[in-house]
């Protein structure tokens, strides 16, 4: 039961015991012989595919060759407060959630502003397919194929002023949709921002699906961000508005626990958490834990943005 001030409950407390469990499950398989050596990265939690496929979703090279976690880690292992803080709560609470119909609010320093309907907001973009790596800031990680369209092609779309220097995205605040949102362990609704040459890099997309399939309610549909090379709690879901500003967005990570989440949330193996170390992460699936990459392993592709800023202060 959450009974502690909110500061006190997350990540810290959930995190280790959800862990356990999956330990278990990992000891209970190999001893049972479940566990063959390829077989690693078994499924668990929730179920099969059953949803229709996007259509006309193209492939691309992002992440080819990785080893992808299972659709049942993906949409059964989840970090949704919205709807409880427990790891197989969002696939349980959320199976009834339905992202149509859906309205996006852009405001702020935009030209474009207004109200729009989900499905015109994304027609005009062709679906790609993003295999990418996904390092939560509790330590563990999962390859995830997503569905998205490039952030960056829905700024220009939207056609921000000269002022607006950040993004920043808010997600639906419904509680009768929502039950984790009677629970204070964040203040609602939940907000992230990026700055705006973040929002614009290739690597950010606005996912709408993954494994082909359009986002279950558990890994924010209709629409979400992914910016994967910094930590997970970055990639707001079910995004109901976006916001264009000229000051840094006050991000709820950051509101609830300043010493401990940053604005910029880049993934940094030499930077550790002040209760926890972020050197190495456990790959759902795995059992030893890996040494975690400099911005995720995207530093090729985003290690220029940071150049000169002192990475410790900028967490
Ligand atoms: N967005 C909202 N609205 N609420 C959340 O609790 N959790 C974040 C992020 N986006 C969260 C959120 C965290 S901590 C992670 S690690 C990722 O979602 C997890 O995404 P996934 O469940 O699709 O893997």
């Amino acid at each position: 039961m959450l009974i502690r001030k909110p500061t006190d409950i997350p990540f810290s407390e959930v995190t280790p015991q959800s862990l356990y469990l999956r330990r278990r499950e990992f000891f209970q398989a190999a001893a049972s012989g479940a566990l063959a050596a390829a077989t690693v990265l078994a499924p668990r939690g929730a179920g099969a595919q059953t949803g229709p496929k996007l259509p006309n979703v193209r492939k691309t090279p992002y992440g080819q060759g990785e080893r992808l976690n299972s659709y049942a880690d993906v949409t059964g292992y989840n970090n949704f407060y919205e709807f409880g803080t427990g790891k197989e709560d969002p696939a349980a609470n959320a199976k009834d959630f339905t992202g149509r119909p859906w309205t996006i609010k852009v405001d702020g320093r935009v030209k474009n502003a207004g109200d729009h309907d989900i499905d015109s907001f994304i027609k005009p973009y062709a679906l790609e397919e993003r295999i990418y790596r996904l390092r939560c800031v509790e330590g563990w990680s999962m390859v995830i194929p997503w569905v998205g369209i490039p952030l960056a092609d829905v700024i220009n779309r939207l056609e921000p002023e000269p002022g607006a220097r950040f993004v920043e995205f808010t997600t639906l605040n419904d509680a009768r949709r929502m039950p984790g949102l009677n629970v204070p362990v964040l203040r609602w609704p939940y907000v992230e921002g990026l700055r705006m040459d973040e929002a614009m890099n290739p690597l950010s997309i606005l996912a709408v699906g993954v494994y082909g399939e359009a986002l279950p309610g558990q890994n924010g549909a209709p629409i979400r961000l992914v910016v994967p090379w910094k930590y997970g709690f970055k990639s707001t879901k079910s995004i109901v508005r976006i916001r264009f500003t000229d000051s840094e967005p006050r991000n709820s990570w950051q509101v609830s626990a300043p010493r401990e989440y940053g604005f910029y949330a880049n993934v940094n193996p030499e930077v550790d958490h002040p209760r926890w170390s972020q050197a190495t992460e456990r790959r759902l699936g795995e059992f030893r834990r890996r040494p975690t990459e400099m911005f995720n392993g995207y530093g090729d592709q985003v290690a220029r943005m940071y150049a000169g800023m002192d990475l410790r202060k900028n967490f």
